[in-house]
């Protein structure tokens, strides 16, 4: 979940392992297309004049197991973001017209529903509390949710987090998004391993996180024998069928997605600009030491560099995880600015969230976000939330769980070494400054419960 670590990769291996399927082959091909970028230090200019628009679907089919008939790069500098993307962007629309004239299943009928239809992207990162949040989109009858899809793509295809690769996996996410927003679930699939057969698939992860997944028709009969990781929580069912799950889709009146990987709000720019999306996009923050914590829990093995340095006065920790952590802060911060500094692409489809907040008061926060989605929350939601939080409604009709809550909240303040929150400190503090999230200059501080370190921000939303 957290890789940062570029692994090289031949692109014949990204040809064997992803089974092509013909529809999607041209997709698959831009991500080789990235991958060369990074791997052969050079750029591709005007990757549009030189694929034929004409001749693109006969060129599908001859993508057999090579790469040289995509890929022209003579002299290329590195060319900026926004000319890579519109190279990008028509051969999406060209994709579009392919997988039409393909006679695939059209993912974009003409009747729209009669109700605005939304598209709310749940922007977090790990250890946030997005599971948990995303539970509030899941509940909801009407709304399609999807639970970190865009885990396949990492599994899939590996990007390094800087440099032209950060550029080339923030492109391939958002475009992966944005077919999955438009219910084409079927682009899932060339990044599920071991590939669907028939649209037919065992491996879909967390599918039991997803309702829309696991209710009817989506739930086939149960099939003996066919093992599935991912399995639905409450009933059995038989393998996924992405097609079904694709007709499921369109027949909910609104999509929801949850994603930790979109590392910055700014790539999603074409999603939000984009004509037959209506996004609304909530980034979800926490206190970073408090990520920390939870990550240290989590993930331990990865941390006992961390734990022995902060207990035992162990050897420094490297360098790069410092960085790491600073990176992650920056990108958090950088996006949360850039949302409430409202762009007019942006304006009325940005709000930003604390987990703390929902934490402390989770019914009114479901209320908000729901509000700004432009969304009714029903009952079952509402019901939902107060089963899972322990809201309890005392006399005068105001919902109270701050108590409660906050010593769960809070909890990673007597479980966290101070060093390392300094460390924490020490690094984020410019995103903590933004969050309203408050500095421990002591240990003292750090674990007396009545300092509170968290500012009352009053709202973030802003319309
Ligand atoms: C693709 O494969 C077919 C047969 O497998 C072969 O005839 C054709 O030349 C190949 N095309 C390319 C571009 O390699
Ligand atoms: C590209 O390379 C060719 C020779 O290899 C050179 O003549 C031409 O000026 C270069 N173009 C650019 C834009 O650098
Ligand atoms: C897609 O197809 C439609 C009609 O078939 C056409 O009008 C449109 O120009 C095509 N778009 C692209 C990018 O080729
Ligand atoms: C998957 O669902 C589609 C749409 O309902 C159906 O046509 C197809 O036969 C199903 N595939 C399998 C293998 O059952
Ligand atoms: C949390 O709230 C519930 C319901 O109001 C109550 O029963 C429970 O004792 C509270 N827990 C704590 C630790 O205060
Ligand atoms: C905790 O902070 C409060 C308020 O600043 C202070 O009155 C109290 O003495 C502190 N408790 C401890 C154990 O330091």
């Amino acid at each position: 979940m957290d890789r940062l670590q570029y692994v090289p990769m031949d692109l014949r291996d990204v040809l064997r392992t992803i089974r092509m399927n013909a529809k999607y082959a041209l997709f698959l091909a831009l991500v080789v297309v990235l991958v060369i970028i990074e791997k052969e230090n050079k750029i591709i200019s005007k990757v549009s004049d030189k694929l034929n628009l004409k001749q693109m679907p006969q060129n599908i089919f001859e993508i057999n197991s090579t790469h040289s008939n995509i890929v022209y790069s003579e002299n290329g500098s590195l060319l900026s973001l926004s000319e890579l993307d519109s190279a990008f962007s028509q051969l999406r629309k060209q994709l579009v017209n392919v997988t039409l004239q393909l006679g695939g299943d059209n993912p974009f009928p003409a009747d729209l529903p009669k109700m605005p239809r939304r598209h709310i992207l749940l922007m977090a990162t790990t250890r946030t509390g997005s599971s948990f949040v995303g539970e509030f989109f899941n509940q909801q009858g009407n709304i399609f949710y999807l639970f970190e899809p865009l885990w396949h793509i990492e599994r899939t295809v590996s990007f390094e987090s800087i440099g032209a690769n950060a550029v080339a996996s923030a492109i391939v996410y958002r475009d992966v998004l944005q077919q999955l927003l438009l219910c084409d679930l079927h682009i899932l699939e060339n990044f599920i391993s071991p590939p669907p057969e028939n649209h037919l698939t065992r491996f879909l992860f967390r599918r039991g996180s997803s309702k829309s997944l696991c209710e009817d028709p989506v739930c086939t009969p149960f099939v003996k024998k066919a093992f599935e990781k991912y399995h639905c929580k409450n009933r059995r069912c038989g393998p996924l069928n992405m097609t079904l799950a694709m007709e499921a889709c369109l027949k909910k009146d609104h999509v929801a997605i949850k994603a930790v990987r979109i590392r910055q709000l700014e790539f999603l720019r074409t999603l939000v600009e984009e004509p037959r999306l209506d996004m609304r996009i909530i980034q979800l923050v926490r206190d970073p030491r408090a990520v920390l914590a939870s990550r240290m829990v989590a993930f331990s093995g990865k941390y006992e560099s961390w734990k022995k340095w902060a207990l035992e006065g162990a050897a420094p920790i490297h360098e790069d995880e410092v960085q790491k952590l600073r990176g992650n802060c920056e990108n958090i911060r950088l996006s949360a600015e850039l949302g409430l500094s409202q762009p007019d692409w942006l304006r009325g489809r940005y709000m930003l969230m604390r987990y703390e907040d929902i934490a402390r008061f989770p019914l009114e926060k479901a209320k908000e976000m729901y509000k700004f989605s432009g969304i009714t929350l029903t009952p079952q939601v509402e019901e939902w939330i107060i089963k899972n939080t322990q809201a309890s409604q005392d006399s005068s009709g105001i919902y109270s769980t701050q108590k409660n809550s906050s010593e769960q909240f809070e909890k990673w303040r007597f479980s966290i070494p101070f060093k390392l929150a300094q460390v924490v400190q020490d690094v984020c503090a410019p995103a903590m400054k933004v969050f309203g999230y408050k500095l421990a200059n002591d240990v003292e501080t750090l674990t007396n419960r009545s300092i509170s370190l968290l500012e009352d921000k009053v709202n973030f939303w802003v319309t």
